[in-house]
């Protein structure tokens, strides 16, 4: 399908639909990185420059030709220890202390399918939309051998990336660096647009000039983090929504990692991703391999829309899996921001009837129903039950909520310990912390050391036995801190540069038993909000809380940075009381419920501190949500602000697939007679076809709707918006009224 290898030019060519890439086995044996970009025909290897240059040394198997060094070729994956001086990829330390490792070529071989990676999430996809490209590198001196994996998704425009790194020498090695993504590019200037924040603000973009200096963004927490995204895009200086060429990285991996990017002194861009280096010190046995979590990598030739509309695809058809996936999720609400810990049956009865009176149809029952757990300071570890708060056992609990016409779900933080729990009583070693020194608390709690199988399989039984007798229908999986004193009990002193890595996994295999034993059931992923929102974790969770933050200000912004690498199906919001908890601001009913609209939709509010007003918007809203759900899951969403720019609007609008439909989103972030003038241009549509305003009846072409826009005032019911008023227009080609 994809993959052409060109004998002459010795070149290896993937051609997806609309892109190729393109790499060269070059002089002796260096596997050249030439060409990422547009679908093209061609061989690239005029990129490469070869000549005599000065504190560039020469492989010494060049001889006397000093016109080669790896210092200076776009490499497809780099090493340390070759007369590379840029950061590289793969780091191995060898028995006597040296860091050397010097890859080439050995051959390669096309797979149809998808490759998978044990025990790690991955891209899925049938044998017929994917193929495996297989590149084996080889260890000049015979230490290790490197698989390189590109899974080519032709019609998605996707490839994928991984590393198999085997020891292939008599013996032990030590990865002290293993990237997934080495890709050099020999042209172009780009700027690095990641994504930053803290707890309560995550995924905040920001867009630097890639220059000569080496930008390195990354996790050190054990999780992905609130701090900076896996996801990042190398975009050209020009590129905007709609123009100039971008590409994204995305990394299926929910632990500690690191993504590099800088020019070289010959104005090469190398970016590089993978798991954390800093602390990582991985010993192969020999014969043993270490696998290398996936990146998933998409261009386009036309700006940042199609970028993430090409991640948006992504994810939702071939990264989430199960029933949940491409269908409409149940409108919950969930006692987190009501209640917090403090409840009871009658409080919990209260509310499921209220909340079914008005039209939602799920309550998730939040953090506190289990062990001692009246504040954040005892009983995670203990996930039996409280029947004395919870006025009996759960089972029954779930079924008097499910006797009143609601679903139940239910919130579990298995990775977690308090001091104050039997389970840190009975097994105070299966706590991470370092002998000899007390651990640094967060939330008062500890982290269980899921590098250990059977922590995970017995944390999983515990969790299990509450499942299995309530049967949620819906499970929230939280994760409230990172990680410190990284010393597994049992690892030994040449292991515990592991176990970062092994943690990761232990969370995957404790995804894995929970999607397994309970495949009906959705699954929310969170971090104290959005603190692991990654591709790899919706692998297993088909949504994610984007953020503790729920004030719908805050939120636009949040969730602008989140629409870049992923579809708004897998964001967690809900509709929140006022003054929102976090930042004391009040936001008109009605525009939370838009800004919440965008994501997966619910509330987190107490039904019974509700105005009649507002509690007759509740099934409004809801209506509101099922009927515009297909557009806004499954249309194609733009955005038509820059949330971190513009101080006057935040806008974004839903297009249907066959462009017949639409629905625009606005927030006034300031007064409406400040806006008198502004439009909201919209795009996305067909711009020869009539639209008709649904609610005021007003026409426009596609084109006046695109290139001047919908008039703010008019459109939008209001004379002038106040600020934080939110409207939402739903347009309609004219012809199928
Ligand atoms: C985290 C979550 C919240 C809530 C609390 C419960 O902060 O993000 O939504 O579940 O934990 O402790």
């Amino acid at each position: 399908m994809g993959v052409k290898y060109d004998t002459s030019a010795r070149t290896i060519t993937i051609h997806t639909q609309h892109t190729t890439y393109q790499m060269k086995i070059g002089p002796y044996g260096f596997l050249l990185h030439t060409y990422y970009g547009a679908r093209t025909e061609g061989d690239f290897s005029y990129v490469v420059g070869y000549g005599d240059r000065g504190f560039s040394g020469n492989p010494n198997d060049a001889g006397m030709d000093r016109t080669v060094s790896a210092d200076v070729l776009p490499l497809e994956y780099s090493c340390e220890g070759n007369g590379d001086y840029r950061p590289a990829a793969l780091s191995v330390r060898l028995p006597n202390g040296a860091s050397g490792c010097d890859l080439r070529y050995a051959s390669h071989h096309v797979e149809q399918g998808k490759y998978s990676l044990p025990g790690l999430p991955s891209v899925f996809g049938q044998p017929e939309e994917a193929e495996t490209l297989v590149v084996l590198l080889k260890d000049v001196v015979g230490n290790v051998s490197v698989e390189l994996k590109y899974g080519i998704f032709y019609d998605m425009d996707v490839i994928t990336r991984a590393v198999v790194i085997r020891n292939v020498s008599e013996e032990d090695l030590v990865l002290q660096r293993a990237d997934s993504l080495s890709l050099d590019l020999a042209y172009g200037k780009w700027d690095m647009i990641h994504f930053h924040g803290r707890h309560v603000m995550e995924r905040v973009p920001e867009r630097l000039s890639v220059g000569h200096e080496e930008i390195t963004v990354g996790s050190r927490r054990g999780s992905s983090s609130h701090q900076h995204n896996p996801f990042v895009i190398l975009a050209g200086k020009n590129t905007d929504e709609d123009h100039g060429p971008c590409l994204g990285a995305a990394f299926l991996y929910s632990g500690s990692f690191e993504c590099c990017a800088g020019a070289e002194q010959f104005e090469t861009t190398r970016l590089l991703m993978g798991i954390q280096s800093e602390r990582l010190d991985y010993r192969l046995g020999p014969g043993e391999a270490f696998f290398g979590p996936e990146v998933a990598l998409a261009f386009s030739g036309r700006g940042l829309t199609e970028l993430s509309h090409l991640f948006h695809d992504l994810i939702s058809r071939n990264v989430i899996r199960g029933p949940w996936k491409n269908v409409r999720r149940p409108v919950l609400i969930n006692t987190w921001e009501a209640m917090g810990m403090d409840f009871d049956r009658d409080k919990l009865i209260g509310m499921a009837k209220a909340s079914r009176d008005l039209g939602i149809e799920m309550l998730v029952l939040d953090d506190g129903w289990f062990g001692a757990r009246n504040d954040d300071n005892a009983g995670l570890g203990d996930w039996q039950a409280n029947e004395t708060k919870l006025g009996g056992s759960i089972g029954s609990l779930a079924g008097e909520i499910r006797g009143l016409g609601l679903k139940f779900g239910l919130w579990i933080e298995p990775e977690m310990v308090n001091e104050d729990s039997d389970l840190y009583r009975a097994h105070p070693d299966w706590a991470l912390t370092i002998p000899g020194k007390l651990p640094v608390r967060a939330r008062n709690q500890l982290v269980l050391d899921f590098s250990r199988t059977e922590i995970v399989d017995a944390v999983f039984d515990q969790l299990a036995k509450v499942l299995d007798e309530c049967r949620p229908d819906y499970l929230k999986m939280d994760m409230n801190r990172s990680l410190s004193d990284v010393y597994s009990a049992v690892a030994g002193y040449q292991s515990q540069g592991e176990i970062l890595y092994r943690y990761t996994l232990g969370v995957y295999h404790f995804l894995d038993r929970m999607t397994e034993r309970y495949p009906e059931m959705l699954i929310e992923g969170c971090s104290g909000g959005g603190g692991r929102f990654d591709a790899g974790m919706l692998y297993y969770t088909p949504q994610i809380w984007c953020s503790d933050n729920t004030d719908a200000i805050d939120r636009l912004l949040i969730q602008y940075g989140t629409s870049f690498g992923y579809p708004p199906s897998t964001w967690g919001a809900h509709v929140s009381a006022v003054p929102n908890g976090c930042t004391g601001r009040s936001v008109p009913f009605g525009t939370r419920a838009v800004t919440a609209m965008a994501g997966t939709f619910g509330y987190e509010l107490d039904p019974g501190h509700l105005t009649d007003e507002e509690k007759a918007e509740i099934p409004r809203q809801i209506e509101a949500f099922k009927k515009y759900w297909p557009l806004l899951h499954q249309g194609r969403y733009y955005r038509l602000t820059d949330v971190a720019k513009d101080t006057k609007k935040a806008a974004w609008m839903v297009v249907s697939p066959d462009r017949s439909e639409a629905l625009v989103s606005v927030v006034a972030m300031d007064s409406g007679h400040r806006m008198f003038g502004e439009f909201v241009p919209c795009r996305g549509l067909d711009p020869d076809a009539l639209y008709e305003d649904v609610r005021s009846g007003g026409r426009f072409t596609g084109t006046m709707l695109m290139e001047v826009g919908l008039p703010i005032g008019s459109c939008f019911g209001h004379k002038w918006m106040r600020q934080y008023d939110a409207g939402q227009v739903l347009l309609r080609r004219a012809e199928d009224r």
